[in-house]
Formats: C-alpha cells, sequence, structure tokens
C-alpha cells in the first residue's frame, strides 16, 4: 500500500481488471429492462431527508439507523439516497409524468449510501439496478418484473440463485393480521430488544433467525393464510404467470424486506454462495407508496438488484463475464519522425471502430514490444522512420509471430480484414 489515504470504511474502489467483470454485470442486470421499453431515470444521488422518512419508512433500520443525513449551507436537511424507489418516484410526481400513459416504466443504476456494519457483500456505498412501475396493478406486470430480474441473472450464466416469493397482503388483510401476530407474540418468551422491535413491526420478529426465537415461531400465524381474497386472487394469478414464462420460485411465507412500502407480491433473490449477505436482489409491489408521497393513489411496483453482491455471486461460481479491456491493435512507433505518425494511425485506426493503442514515451523497440505484448493487442504494427519514408509499416500477429509489411494506404483495410 502507498499513498496517505484509504477509501472510507465500508467502500471500496472498482477497478481494473475487476471493473471489467463489474461493468459486465451491470449490464447484463440492466439489457432486460432496456429491451423491455423501459425508460432510463437518473435522479440526484440526495434528496430532502423527509422523502426517505416518509416514503422508506421511520421504523426500518435502514432510515433510523443508517442514513447519511446533513445540514447543507442553506440549512436544508439532506440524505444520500439509502435506495433508488423513493427518490424515482418523487421524480415522476415532479414531472407529472403518471398523468399520461400508464403504466410508466423506467430503470435506473446508481449507488445507495447506507451506514451498516460493514462485512463481505455489506457496504457503506452500494450499486442497484433497479426498475419502477407506476399505475398498474395487473398481476402481469407483476411477474414481468421478477421475469426481467430472474433474466438478469441468467444472462449471466449464475446458476445458484433461487427467488423467494411471498405475498405481503394490502390495507384491507394485514391490520387484522397483524393484530393476530402481535396477540401471538404476547404469549412468546421474547427478551426486551425483540418485543422493542415487535412493537414497531410485529411481522420482523418473523425473519428473526436465532434458534430460540425461530423455534418459539414455528406455529406464528402467517400472512399467506390471512390474505383477504383479492390479494389471494392477485398472487395465484401472480404465480401462475411465473409458471408460463418458467420462472421458478420457492413458496417463502416468512420473508420480511427490509423496507416498509411493500404490498402483495414480495420478492428477493439469494445466492447460497456468500454468506449472511444472501440477498442479491429484491422488489416488490408498493401499492399506496405514491399516495404516501403526494400522488393519486396508482400501484407501483418495483426491484432493486445489487451489482455489488452479484459480482461476489460470480466470483462464487467461478464464472468469467468479461474479457479484460484489451485493444487490438498496438502501435509501436521507433523513432521521432515515426512516434508522430503514430499519432494519427492510432487516430485512424480508432475512427475505423478498431480498438487500439499505442507505445508513449521513448521506450526503445524492447520496450514497446513488451508493452505491446502486455496489452493483449491480437496484432502489433511497427513504425519505423525509414518504413515511414518507403510508405509501410510491419503488421506482426503477436500470437504467432508472424510478420508481414503493409502499405500504410492499405493498414486500416488489412486490420479489418485480419480482425473479422
Ligand atoms: P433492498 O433489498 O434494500 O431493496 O436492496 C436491493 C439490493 O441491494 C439487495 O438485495 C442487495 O443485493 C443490495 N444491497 C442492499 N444493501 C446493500 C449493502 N449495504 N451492501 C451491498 N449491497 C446491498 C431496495 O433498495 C428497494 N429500493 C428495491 C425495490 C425497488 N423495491 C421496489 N422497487
Amino acid at each position: 500500500m502507498s499513498g496517505t489515504f484509504r477509501a472510507p470504511k465500508g467502500t471500496y474502489d472498482v477497478l481494473p481488471p475487476f471493473s471489467a467483470t463489474w461493468l459486465a454485470v451491470r449490464d447484463a442486470l440492466s439489457a432486460g429492462p432496456r429491451l423491455a421499453g423501459y425508460g432510463y431515470v437518473e435522479t440526484p444521488t440526495f434528496e430532502d431527508t423527509a422523502l426517505f422518512v416518509r416514503g422508506v419508512g421511520e421504523s426500518t433500520d435502514v432510515v433510523s439507523k443508517e442514513m447519511y443525513t446533513f445540514t447543507d449551507r442553506g440549512d436544508r436537511s439532506l440524505t444520500l439516497r439509502p435506495e433508488g424507489t423513493a427518490g424515482v418516484l418523487r421524480a415522476v410526481l415532479e414531472a407529472g409524468l403518471e398523468r399520461g400513459s400508464l403504466p410508466v416504466k423506467v430503470w435506473y443504476c446508481g449507488p445507495n449510501f447506507r451506514y451498516e456494519q460493514p462485512q463481505s457483500g455489506r457496504y457503506r456505498q452500494h450499486t442497484q439496478v433497479g426498475v419502477e412501475t407506476v399505475g398498474s396493478d395487473d398481476p402481469a406486470l407483476d411477474a414481468e418484473v421478477v421475469w426481467l430480474a430472474a433474466q438478469g441473472y441468467a444472462r449471466l450464466g449464475l446458476s445458484g440463485v433461487r427467488l423467494l416469493l411471498t405475498s405481503l397482503g394490502d390495507a384491507t388483510c394485514r391490520p387484522a393480521y397483524r393484530d393476530l401476530l402481535t396477540n401471538f407474540l404476547a404469549g412468546l418468551d421474547l427478551d426486551a430488544d425483540t418485543r422493542r422491535r415487535a412493537a414497531i413491526n410485529p411481522l420482523r420478529v418473523l425473519d428473526d433467525k436465532r434458534p430460540e426465537v425461530v423455534a418459539q415461531m414455528a406455529e406464528a400465524p402467517l400472512l399467506r393464510d390471512h390474505l383477504c381474497p383479492a390479494c389471494q386472487d392477485h398472487h395465484t394469478a401472480v404465480t401462475g404467470y411465473l409458471d408460463v414464462l418458467g420462472v421458478a420460485y420457492v413458496d417463502a411465507p416468512r420473508l420480511v424486506r427490509g423496507l416498509d412500502y411493500y404490498t402483495r407480491t414480495t420478492f428477493e433473490f439469494v445466492h447460497d454462495g456468500l454468506g449472511a449477505q444472501s440477498s442479491v436482489g429484491g422488489g416488490g409491489r408498493y401499492d399506496g407508496l405514491l399516495a404516501t408521497l403526494g400522488g393519486a393513489p396508482l400501484a407501483g411496483m418495483g426491484f432493486g438488484l445489487g451489482v455489488d453482491r452479484t459480482c461476489l455471486a460470480v466470483a462464487a461460481e467461478g464464472l468469467t463475464v468479461a474479457e479484460t479491456a484489451r485493444c487490438a491493435v498496438f502501435v509501436v512507433p521507433l523513432g521521432q519522425a515515426a512516434h508522430d505518425a503514430a499519432v494519427t494511425v492510432v487516430a485512424a485506426l480508432r475512427g475505423a471502430g478498431m480498438s487500439a493503442d499505442m507505445a508513449y514515451g521513448d521506450r526503445g523497440l524492447k520496450g514497446a514490444m513488451k508493452a505491446a505484448d502486455r496489452s493483449g493487442a491480437h496484432f502489433a504494427v511497427v513504425l519505423g522512420d525509414r518504413d515511414l519514408a518507403a510508405g509501410t509499416v510491419g503488421v506482426k500477429d503477436l500470437r504467432s509471430g508472424d510478420q508481414h509489411d503493409v502499405a500504410l494506404s492499405a493498414l486500416t483495410t488489412t486490420l479489418r480484414e485480419l480482425l473479422s
């Protein structure tokens, strides 16, 4: 290690060669929404603090413990976004997109910030590829969103991703279930901390992994058995569409997500090779959220897929999803006139759509050829002052070692043929 400064605790740099994998993962996860006609959105990295308090929910760990909140020089309370949904819906409402044709369908990619205890797969800055849809409660749309996420992982060749699926009901059936669960919890032997958590959101106890709690929760009532007929019908329709689309899922009646806005369809993608931080993505319906943010009572549905954890899943499965970024052609100039000519040769090659680089500085033949080899290029173009006068260059196949002279004027076409 050198230098005085380090990346802040819980963050890391995306550097070559790993960055090629990172980009490939980001692109694979967003390819589905792009092909399905979702429009791209980008919102500010910080928003009014109140947006997240209202949108994500005051009782969540994300809002109560993990937000990066600061007061700016104009005395406004701002927060680095901990997740993407609230900001995207704020933007949709601000622009009035929900008054146009529905559903609104958008995708995004960007960093999120949570003050969590860092560990493998859990960072204070992480990147998500997400989609949000507004204005349709059609269960076929739930299935589309889930399918798009599943396709992203499949596109990378991941085989160890499992989809956990449930329904969290709605304002009709969840309150009654909440009371039922609260009564059940009152009869259990729980520590004070768990009781406090239960008082804020009793559903959280369903997700407690400690054996003494798991054992007591074995007989707990499950929301799935207390859905109202409309939620039950919706869930049956969603699973029917997923079957048609060939998306395998595991019924997960105890699934609880860390954000408060979910209703009905709720899901998480988990990977078993990642230890405790197994969730590589998740999402669901949030039919009340738009109204909570001051908009019309329109339905919503989306997902957020973790780029960082998906990269870890790719590594855990030993997959290669990206070529290391390399140039196809590397120009080696010998002498000052050749060096100056190489600048235009490289520009012409790049202009013709070939990836090309050159040896900068005065390295001599040996040093420059070493740089050509290290670059991983397929072909080296050796350009000497004397060749230049004759209007020729040497083209060397760095894999076979074959070399022959080519007229400078025919270089682009020759290389294009050789590379095709
Ligand atoms: P989330 O489950 O909080 O959902 O985050 C989505 C994904 O982001 C997680 O499954 C995980 O892969 C990744 N992630 C979250 N926190 C961290 C972290 N500290 N370090 C590394 N990766 C992390 C949401 O944020 C919702 N906005 C998703 C959504 C969109 N629901 C509906 N629409």
